[in-house]
């Protein structure tokens, strides 16, 4: 069972982007809780929330110009993929692949990608200067080994050695 209550270090400090990710944390808990009975319906539901909380941060990111705009989207990007790729396994019966990812791979994946490029996002908006974009990330995580990293966790990859599993 998932957490109810976002950790202090999910915070971005930016009001309106913590609320965006509590939105979907508690989704994400929800939908780990439910019945296999409704799993199913609850996971389109689930889809289409983290396809809202991404489009609003990628209106944010083209409101101020973001830099990395293209490396934030491709993030987002890949994990939309790769649960929709998870949904056609859910419509067919596998709810052990879903459950897979929604407890376990998507929390790991969506604490470091707020931790990072969500974080980077909410200070570049916060101050009004994108320039100040790298030195907040500095005491984090290299730029380079941010992106590295944020590939290599939720990728279809990983989403095929679950199913391996199963
Ligand atoms: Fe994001």
């Amino acid at each position: 069972m998932l957490q109810a209550i976002l950790p202090p270090e999910m915070s971005t400090g930016m009001a309106a982007m913590d609320e965006l990710h509590k939105d979907f944390f508690e989704a994400l808990i929800g939908l780990s809780s439910t019945s296999a009975k409704e799993f199913e319906a609850r996971y389109g539901a689930f889809v289409s929330k983290a396809e809202h909380v991404f489009s609003t941060e990628e209106q944010w990111m083209e409101e101020i110009d973001f830099p990395i705009i293209k490396s934030h989207r491709e993030q987002h990007a890949r994990v939309l993929s790769a649960l929709h790729h998870v949904h056609s396994c859910v419509m067919n019966g596998d709810l052990v692949t879903g459950r897979e990812v929604v407890e376990k791979l998507l929390p790991q994946w969506f604490v470091f990608h707020v931790s990072t490029m969500d974080v980077a996002l909410a200070a570049a908006m916060q101050m009004g200067d994108i320039n100040v974009m790298r030195p907040a990330l500095a005491p984090l995580v290299s730029y380079a080994d941010m992106i590295s990293i944020s590939s290599n966790i939720m990728s279809l990859d990983n989403v095929s050695m679950v199913q391996g599993q199963a």
